[in-house]
């Protein structure tokens, strides 16, 4: 069987993790009896040089058209300061919206070897296990209006945060049918002592509990949130949250596991699932070769679960990722004071090497 595969390398070290989850992919794919057909385009700052814009709508239209989008990472210093309509996080944003991606999925898992890794103390570390569940098409990234004016001589901008009942059931949905599969629990996290959509947020999660009995129910307000998951992340399975405050804690969240170079997602919707690291495009070190291409591979084995519904690469995938963490390879961002540091092409050769 063929699949089509639509990859979008984009900025900066995004560059090099994709080649890597490629390679990958195509191995794991193999195994299972599975080839790719890939396109790539250009997305970002990349496609801004080259043809004047974010992203051709060509592009959209190839990767609805296709069974599954890879995405490295957009943006860099060179594009910060471009209007905003010529920014590289458009193509991201507009991706997101187009392909009806309401659903983010970020696992963050703490290997056992990598416990000394994290900035945290082992015993606060060891053994989570943590689903972020955050809404991908709503909120302040998209409310309108948006806009900045001159009044009085100065500038005023201004962005709203909006939320319809019914993006906030189906987002609430796919967190308690994941926490049903896990340790039922959910924490869904808002601002319902100050924000109208917070208030909306938590009146709409807690009828949809209705429906889900067996799944656990906590409300956690935001700044309580980003407290907690660095106090005593172990009590979090489902963390449900808004776009903001989701992109927020799952960087925060993600340097329990030692580096947010490990933290892959899923960002699905109805029709084609996108799949991308949650890190970005690491500019500093971009073209050196160095970039921990691990967030992108287990990405492609979210692609494998959520897409193709394969199990075996997918979870060939995560344990040759496991494997090759306890056999004490590390990347740059992992490595302790004199550990051996192994680039972006050994890491990606080592789990090729540990696929069953
Ligand atoms: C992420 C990123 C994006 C976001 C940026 C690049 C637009 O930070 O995927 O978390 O804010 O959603
Ligand atoms: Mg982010």
């Amino acid at each position: 069987m063929t699949k089509r595969i639509v990859s979008l390398p984009g900025d900066g070290i995004g560059v090099e993790v994709t080649e890597a989850a490629l390679r990958v992919a195509q191995a794991a794919g193999q195994k299972a009896g599975l080839s790719f057909e890939i396109q790539e385009f250009l997305v970002g700052g990349e496609a801004i040089d080259a043809h004047g814009t974010p992203m051709e709508d060509e592009v959209v239209s190839a990767c609805k058209s296709a069974d599954a989008v890879i995405l490295g990472a957009v943006g860099g210093p060179k594009w910060d300061n471009n209007p905003k309509e010529l920014r590289p996080e458009i193509a991201l944003l507009r991706l997101r919206k187009e392909l009806g991606l309401f659903t983010n999925l970020r696992p963050v898992k703490v290997f056992d070897a990598l416990v000394g890794a994290s900035t945290l103390k082992p015993e606060v570390v060891q053994g989570v296990d943590i689903l972020v569940v955050r809404e991908l098409t709503g909120g302040i990234y998209f409310g309108e209006p948006k806009f900045t004016e001159q009044v009085n001589g100065e500038e005023r901008a201004v962005d709203t945060m909006s939320y319809r009942t019914s993006e906030i059931e189906r987002i609430a949905k796919v967190a308690f049918e994941a926490a049903r599969k896990r340790r039922g629990k959910v924490a869904s996290v808002d601002k319902a002592n100050i924000l109208a959509t917070s208030q909306l947020w938590r009146k709409t999660v807690t009828r949809v509990a209705n429906d889900f009995p067996d799944v656990a129910l906590e409300h956690v307000l935001v700044d309580n949130c980003a407290m907690q998951i660095v106090r005593e992340p172990k009590q979090f399975d489902v963390i449900l949250t808004e776009n903001m405050f989701g992109d927020i804690l799952s960087d925060e969240a993600s340097m329990l596991t030692g580096s947010l170079g490990m933290l892959p997602s899923a960002s699905l919707g109805d029709g084609v699932a996108m799949y991308e690291p949650v890190h970005g495009s690491a500019p500093q070190i971009a073209g050196q070769g160095i970039a921990n291409p691990l967030a992108a591979i287990s990405s492609v084995a979210l692609m494998f679960r959520f897409s193709f519904g394969l199990e075996a690469p997918a979870q060939s995938i995560e344990r040759a990722v496991d494997r090759l963490l306890a056999d004490g390879l590390r990347s740059a961002d992992l490595a302790l004071n004199g550990e051996m540091v192994l680039g972006t092409q050994e890491i990606t050769q080592a789990v090729l090497d540990r696929l069953d």
